[in-house]
């Protein structure tokens, strides 16, 4: 028989409420009513130090500098040292991007962190970073969809924005692969690598100007094309799923390659058309970079002139959720991103999952 007695929870005094900034809506020239326009109004990103060269990985595992490069467009990649983790590079990222933004930690209303590597599974990475940011007023949390990750967690932010319900934040994409890598397995382990984006996001007020549209999509019964197979309550961890190397990524490379190419040409495709422009109108094409193979065969497809696709597979490798955003943060830098520009940031992932957004900058 169960027992009715209660055990009544101490009453919980709610902090005070500090201040908030005014909100951008209710400045001058602002939309008077949601949806209000999301602006990225600053980027930044952090790599570890280390670099592994293709050399390196031609001591690991029986392959060549010469196979990496024709079958993947990779060069180099940044791996993280052992005692680092997703919240240190993370935390680099948020920083860079908060101070191009002009923005405070504590003006900062929510975090999100897309990664499928953070520090721990809980508490999530976002409650990490919050804290050592000192973005005491932000609400926190993180977001798993794969290498898409950094797409929906835009999307995300982008509808707390247009409803009004905040008016900046920070988003995230970070991983350390290396950590779930199987340094013995040759198809895997070329490919992924290190490193977090950061965007900030704000409420503008100019209609026409920062996200203009996004695409989301998934199927799930594709999920055993790429996943790791413990260290949830499926497969807790155990003596035996260690010896059984469980705790690493497992991918079906092939099948995905092809779904890579369909997907991320149909997000192009779904973005233009949501937003009634052509494909001619789009400045730049940031995909996510996860081979230049890929890469190239949705430009192909798309009939997109290749110069106005940004590449940085040949320095990073595949950090999954960080690519779109460590890519978007370089191609500014370089001046390949001004004012008026439209550009698409497309990718897929584990899930599987795909998506992508369209900026007018
Ligand atoms: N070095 C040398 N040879 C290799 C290597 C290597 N690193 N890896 C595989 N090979 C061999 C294979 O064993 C195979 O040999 P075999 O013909 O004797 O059997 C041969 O190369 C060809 O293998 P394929 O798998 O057909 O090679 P492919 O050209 O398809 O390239 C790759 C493989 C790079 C994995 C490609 O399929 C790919 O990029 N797929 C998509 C991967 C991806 O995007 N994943 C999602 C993101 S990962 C994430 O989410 C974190």
């Amino acid at each position: 028989m169960v027992s009715s007695a209660t055990t009544e929870s101490p009453p919980v005094t709610p902090p005070a409420a500090e201040p908030r900034p005014e909100p951008l809506s209710e400045q001058a020239g602002a939309p008077a009513c949601p949806p209000w326009p999301a602006i990225i109004t600053g980027t930044g990103f952090d790599v570890p130090s280390r670099v592994m060269t293709n050399a390196d990985l031609e001591r690991m595992v029986d392959t060549s500098d010469q196979w990496i490069v024709e079958r993947t467009g990779m060069k180099e990649r940044r791996i993280a040292e052992p005692d680092e983790a997703a919240s240190d590079f993370a935390l680099r990222a948020a920083r860079r991007a908060l101070t191009d933004a002009g923005v405070e930690p504590a003006e900062v209303d929510l975090i999100i962190v897309a990664t499928v590597t953070g520090d721990m599974p809980f508490p999530s990475t976002a409650c990490v970073l919050q804290d050592k940011l000192g973005c005491t007023r932000a609400a926190a949390m993180d977001l798993g969809a794969g290498c898409t990750g950094f797409i929906y967690a835009l999307s995300t932010a982008r509808q707390f924005i247009a409803t009004g319900s905040y008016g900046t934040i920070l988003v995230v994409g970070v991983e350390v692969l290396s950590k779930i890598t199987d340094w013995t397995d040759r198809s895997t382990c070329v490919l992924l690598a290190d490193g977090a984006g950061a965007a900030v996001v704000r409420r503008g007020s100019e209609l026409g100007r920062g996200i203009l549209a996004e695409y989301l999509a998934a199927d799930g019964s594709r999920g055993p094309d790429l996943y790791m197979p413990a260290g949830g309550s499926r497969v807790p961890a155990s003596a035996e799923s260690v010896r059984d190397r469980l705790h690493y990524l497992r991918m079906n490379g092939n099948a995905i390659f092809k779904v890579a190419v369909r997907s991320m040409a149909d997000a192009v495709r779904h973005l233009l058309a949501a937003a009634r422009v052509k494909v001619e109108d789009l400045r730049l094409l940031i995909p996510h970079q996860a081979n230049l193979r890929i890469i190239e065969a949705v430009a192909k497809m798309l009939k997109f002139p290749p110069e106005r696709v940004f590449i940085n597979i040949e320095k990073y490798a595949n950090t999954s959720s960080a690519t779109t955003i460590i890519a978007l943060d370089e191609a500014r830098r370089a001046g390949r991103v001004r004012p008026g520009d439209l550009v698409a940031m497309v990718a897929f992932g584990a899930g599987l999952t795909w998506g992508g957004v369209l900026i007018r900058w």
